[in-house]
């Protein structure tokens, strides 16, 4: 392994926080860990296993706060590294040409969907959580959606339209099923997958011939979405692999710079995304589960099958491969009566049960609805605050319950 291939992969590693995990400690620690790493660089050429737990000495002067600096604001991959291997180190981080666009906010749908037209991408809200847009029909505005969020290639978008009108330009077949769902739940949190007419380029599907296609209740999101005239895919707002974005806060701390705007507008409603249910062959199937439940949706086609971990379905939902809805923290699940033992300093804690005091931070909600709202902008709060462990308690798996413990569990992987 060359000396850059070593950087790479400790960037790699920090982007999706396997250094965090593995040694379940914080951000700055993290960053230490790898500042180390970094002056060990000869040493570590030797080895075919890098083991940076182990690693054992200090770091000091110009080394540690470049590197530092650089990943507290977790621009890893937007930076160039360049180092010499005497020690004290000398680490450089130089900043890659790409991103330096001006994120336009805007409070007006119009103004927004005229960036669309243009060929720009904008995050706007949606009652599940704020979507980053592009025009279906242009492969290279969708182009842009998976470099700003860093987003796997073989993951594919939901399209979301304004009318029935604008599912007809995506959808070459609407089967009994996908029709029944659509008529009982658009608008909506729900995506129905159907088979796509060729003019959807494969780059919005990720190479599927098949498209998921919803339209959001938000009064703002038809708004902008009728102003734009097309369909938009948007996945979630935020970097690959960070919490879904509930507040437009949220959108601008992960893409401030990578996005050409964002249609601010109230919190999310319901604060998870939508379920997915693939309607495109016969018996329909819940992909991914959300606040329209396995029983709503049997309640419409009583066949439609719950998601299997069996090969076949998880192919039938690439999104469902990737990390999903993790903070920098652990996330640890808990049952009511584990939480006292849990208290410190360094950990938080989100759920229905009332705590004691001495958790750093503290979500008690009211409702399994509240649990679902607050979870994700949490988790945000939580990585600000530099805390270590979230401890989140499980909940009953029926209606938003089993979505909630959907994430949760994903969160914890
Ligand atoms: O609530 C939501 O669904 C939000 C808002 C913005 O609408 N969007 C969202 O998109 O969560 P995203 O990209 O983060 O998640 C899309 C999910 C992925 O799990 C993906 O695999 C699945 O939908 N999906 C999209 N198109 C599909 C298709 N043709 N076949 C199977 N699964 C599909
Ligand atoms: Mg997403």
């Amino acid at each position: 392994m060359s000396y850059s291939n070593i950087i790479q992969s400790f960037i790699k590693d920090l982007n999706g926080q396997n250094i965090m995990n593995c040694i379940s400690c914080r951000e700055f620690y993290a960053c230490n860990t790898m500042a180390r790493a970094i002056v060990r660089l000869p040493k570590l050429r030797q080895l075919e296993n890098i083991k940076i737990r182990n690693e054992s000495f200090s770091l000091t002067g110009e080394a540690s706060s470049f590197v530092n600096d650089a990943l507290r604001r977790r621009f890893c991959s937007d930076y160039d590294l360049a180092h010499t291997m005497s020690v004290p180190a000398s680490v450089t981080i130089t900043r890659r040409a790409g991103y330096s666009m001006q994120t336009k906010i805007t409070t007006d749908p119009i103004e927004a969907a005229a960036h669309i037209m243009r060929g720009d991408i904008v995050a706007f809200p949606t009652e599940t959580v704020y979507g980053l847009g592009a025009n279906v029909f242009d492969a290279a505005a969708v182009a842009k959606i998976f470099k700003a969020k860093r987003r796997p290639a073989d993951n594919p978008l939901i399209a979301h339209v304004a009318s029935r009108e604008q599912i007809d330009l995506l959808a070459a077949e609407i089967t009994e099923s996908a029709e029944n769902f659509i008529n009982a739940f658009f608008p909506g949190p729900l995506t129905v997958v159907v088979r796509k007419v060729e003019a959807v380029p494969l780059i919005a599907t990720a190479g599927l011939d098949t498209i998921g296609i919803r339209m959001p209740a938000f009064k703002v999101a038809s708004e902008f979405l009728s102003a734009c005239g097309v369909p938009v895919v948007a996945p979630s707002a935020n970097l690959s692999g960070r919490p879904s974005p509930t507040t437009w806060e949220a959108v601008l701390e992960d893409l401030n710079g990578r996005i050409d705007c964002i249609l601010k507008g109230e919190p999310t409603e319901i604060g998870l995304e939508s379920a997915v249910v693939d309607c495109s062959s016969e018996i329909p199937v819940l992909l991914r589960a959300g606040s329209v439940s396995l029983e709503q949706l049997r309640e419409v086609v009583p066949g439609t099958r719950g998601i299997s971990t069996g090969f076949g379905d998880v192919a039938r939902s690439p999104g469902l491969l990737h990390k999903h809805y993790s903070p920098r923290a652990g996330v640890v699940l808990l049952g009511g009566d584990e939480i006292s033992d849990q208290i410190s300093e360094q950990t938080a804690f989100i759920g229905l049960s009332k705590v004691p005091d001495g958790f750093a931070l503290v979500k008690q909600c009211d409702s399994v609805e509240q649990y679902a709202h607050s979870l994700f902008e949490f988790f945000r709060e939580c990585d600000r605050a530099g805390i270590a462990v979230i401890y989140c308690e499980k909940v009953q798996e029926t209606g938003l319950g089993a979505a909630l413990m959907d994430r949760l569990r994903r969160a914890a992987e």
